[in-house]
């Protein structure tokens, strides 16, 4: 693995002026790194909110908004079901729109369905899943990459929200520890490729979310959970430090 030199943060304690693409930003821990994010970008920045739901997203807006003098950043929401190509496509197109000069984009997932190996005899429904979790990911960020060609100054972050379940296998749980361990290489390779582009993926430890409110549903195992915003508080610290290797894989409870 290899360290990148420059760094994410270029005034002091900020991340600089650029755009910020947040995928899974109306919920959980997605709307916790936009309400971190919203508050380190300097003004002039823009901030993409991707999800599905369009409402969730237009409050999240406003209230981001209503902290700060609304011009000091521009926020805006792109409603977009990410499993679909037209949804990649309008989150790659909205991004072109802002041609600046740093860009963060952090890559939230879905939970899918928990059961037994056995069960996974349905192409399409295995498709689906490993279509969001792992083709949108690298699609949509190759497009935003293509979006940007190289050019002195520009500097890229990509987070990929991973998980332990990435290096860890669990009994019933083959596709998201399986999305999680394809996630993590992927963007291992993008960092082998890219040296002007600084990779994380951050595993944001067990979290107090809908997620795993669904976990609870499904299985009847609760977890001692943590609050989204001490998890997102620890990532944006780590990409603002920027000491770690390009391509790492860090968690919540080594950092
Ligand atoms: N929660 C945990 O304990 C935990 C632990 C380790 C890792 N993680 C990881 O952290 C990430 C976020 O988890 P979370 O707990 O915050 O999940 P969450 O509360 O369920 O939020 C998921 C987000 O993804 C969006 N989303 C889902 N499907 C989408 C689609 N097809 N197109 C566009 N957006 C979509 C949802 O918005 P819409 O429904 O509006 O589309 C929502 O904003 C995941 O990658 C998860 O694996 C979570």
């Amino acid at each position: 693995m290899k360290a990148t030199p420059h760094n994410v943060a270029t005034g002091f304690g900020t991340l600089g002026r650029g755009i910020c693409i947040i995928t899974g930003a109306s919920k959980g821990f997605g709307w916790a790194l936009a309400h971190e994010v919203y508050h380190l970008l300097e003004p002039g920045s823009v901030l993409l909110l991707v999800a599905r739901s369009g409402t969730l997203l237009q409050e999240l807006k406003e209230e981001l908004q209503s902290f700060t003098d609304k011009q000091r950043l521009v926020v805006h929401c792109i409603a977009a079901n990410l499993s679909t190509t037209e949804g990649v496509n309008e989150t790659v197109r909205s991004s072109f729109t802002y041609p600046l000069c740093l860009s963060l984009s952090l890559l939230p997932g879905s939970l899918g369905p928990i059961s037994g190996f056995q069960s996974f005899t349905d192409l399409e429904r295995v498709n689906s899943y490993l279509s969001l979790n792992i083709s949108s990911p690298l699609t949509l960020t190759a497009g935003i990459l293509q979006t940007f060609p190289r050019r002195p100054g520009l500097r890229w972050s990509v987070v990929n929200v991973s998980s332990i379940y990435a290096l860890q296998a669990l009994p019933s749980w083959a596709l998201y520890c399986t999305a999680k361990a394809a996630r993590k290489m992927m963007f291992s390779v993008l960092a082998e490729e890219e040296p002007n582009v600084k990779v994380l993926s951050y595993s944001p430890g067990p979290l107090d979310t809908d997620m795993q409110e669904e976990i609870r549903r499904l299985t009847g195992i609760s977890h001692c959970l943590f609050p989204c915003k001490e998890s997102a508080a620890k990532l944006m610290k780590l990409l603002l430090d920027n000491d770690f290797s390009s391509g790492a894989h860090l968690d919540f409870f080594e950092v």
